[in-house]
């Protein structure tokens, strides 16, 4: 049984705090995932307070046997949360004094929960961006895969949602996969802001003990040490900047789910999604509904919302430590379980995912050829603003006869430009038109070809 904690301010505060703000302030259910690099964390900071003559070696050894037994009691699940425990800083040292007795109080010594818990929190972001890198770099990779297994085949491009020009399946794909690249890199980057520690600076003034903060950052594997101690206490730009990478990841995300929720309706009919990844309808017994992807649509939104709200905290906050930065780790913590989930189910979709190839043909109609009618012209000397012209008129024609493009007459389209020859029906392949995008960042397969290896290469790179 946890004794009832003692508030780590009872000397100050003189009765109870009303119960209404007790819950208000408590912030332990949503921070006990920072209980392991908590312990952690007080570990490495009980030996700088050895070498700072703070704790005796027998102190130091006694502090991280019982540390080292909540860390046993947390990876058990058996680590008791008193209801007056405020946050999970507050359960472990109550615990640890439970464990050492009044040496535990030693543990505190300069040390403030403002540099504790953005401490903590840089160490749980540190973890949790590794693995969040992993599940995202994993879909690239389908995609990529993907992508190279089925770059022969050709569909409909979309601009305005109106049909543009074909491309290649391929080439679509790795749209998507290009802008998750970026996302990945800047995963990356922000890792690099967040490796940096603030433990040592206190409740804002620094550390009056002369600390080897130097040590515990070793200790720690972080990278350096904060500059400043009262940004060190208040800085929670790395949260933001986590954050704002998320909503785009997500919005790169809801892009990818749109595309394909808009394929596999029967209307497109060009993917057949995995059952494993739809559900049905109560109602209506022939329904297959895409809410695997309708979901990552979704959380799209709470995730820019979780962004909003934390710079809403943010803005026009004073100097150094306020309460108000609790709402971090709810933020935090939200976005991580969000993001994997999405991200690993978003490789389900794709690894899964049935392509139609002949519905994604059959969907290649001449019209999307227009362009490359007025590139004919083109070629032949024609002004592009002409041949545009000239095009134009000979769709409108073959609106007016009923016919599609590629079925008008050489006597039609001479009517419209003498330049236009028996040789346009070369223009009218669909085929030979993607391959003339062979420029770098084209549909042609050459080019496609080039994109993959570019990718992997990066994704070689990233995983280094
Ligand atoms: N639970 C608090 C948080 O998450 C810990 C820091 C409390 N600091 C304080 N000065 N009351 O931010």
């Amino acid at each position: 049984m946890a004794s009832e904690g003692n508030k780590l301010y009872e000397g100050r505060l003189v009765g109870r705090t009303d119960p209404i703000l007790e819950k208000l302030n408590s912030s332990i259910a949503v921070d006990q995932c920072l209980s392991e690099v908590d312990v952690r964390a007080s570990i490495a900071y009980a030996k700088a307070l050895e070498k700072a003559g703070i704790l005796s070696r027998a102190e130091l050894d006694k502090m991280i046997s019982g540390l080292e037994k909540i860390s046993e009691e947390i990876s058990k699940g058996t680590l008791v949360i008193a209801k007056t425990d405020e946050d999970i800083h507050t359960t472990i040292e109550r615990r640890l004094k439970e464990l050492i007795g009044d040496v535990a109080g030693k543990l505190h010594t300069g040390r403030s929960r403002n540099d504790q818990v953005v401490t903590d929190l840089r160490m749980l972001m540190r973890n949790s961006i590794t693995m969040l890198s992993s599940h995202l770099q994993q879909l690239i990779w389908t995609l990529v895969e993907r992508a190279s297994a089925e770059i022969e085949v050709i569909l409909p491009g979309y601009t305005h949602l109106q049909r543009a020009q074909p491309i290649r399946w391929s080439h679509l794909l790795l749209s998507h996969a290009v802008a998750l690249t970026r996302d990945s890199e800047r995963l990356i980057e922000i890792k690099k802001r967040i490796n940096v520690l603030p433990l040592g600076s206190g409740a804002l003034a620094g550390n009056p003990f002369g600390l080897d903060r130097e040590l515990i950052c070793k200790e720690l594997d972080f990278a350096s040490i904060s500059i400043n101690s009262i940004d060190a206490v208040s800085d929670r730009d790395f949260v933001v900047e986590f954050l704002s990478t998320s909503s785009l990841i997500m919005i790169h995300l809801s892009k990818l789910a749109e595309d394909l929720i808009l394929f596999s309706t029967k209307e497109f009919g060009f993917i057949t999604l995995s059952d494993a990844f739809c559900t049905g309808s109560s109602l209506m017994p022939q329904k297959k509904n895409p809410d695997s992807l309708e979901l990552i649509r979704s959380k799209a939104g709470r995730v820019i919302g979780r962004t909003v709200g934390i710079l809403m905290v943010l803005k026009g906050l004073p100097s150094a430590y306020n309460k108000d930065l609790q709402e971090d780790k709810e933020a935090v913590t939200d976005v991580i379980d969000t993001l994997s989930a999405v991200l690993q189910v978003t490789t389900g979709v794709i690894s899964t995912l049935q392509m139609n190839k002949d519905t994604m043909e059959k969907a290649l109609s001449p019209d999307m050829l227009a362009t490359d009618l007025a590139n004919y012209l083109v070629r032949k000397g024609m002004p592009f603003r002409q041949a545009h012209t000239a095009v134009g008129k000979a769709v409108h024609l073959a609106e007016n006869k009923g016919v599609t493009l590629n079925h008008l007459s050489v006597e039609d389209l001479k009517s419209i430009t003498p330049m236009m020859g028996s040789d346009v029906s070369q223009v009218f392949n669909q085929q030979s038109s993607v391959e003339q995008y062979s420029c770098p960042g084209g549909t042609g397969k050459g080019s496609v070809r080039t994109q993959i290896e570019q990718l992997k290469e990066l994704l070689k790179k990233q995983r280094e």
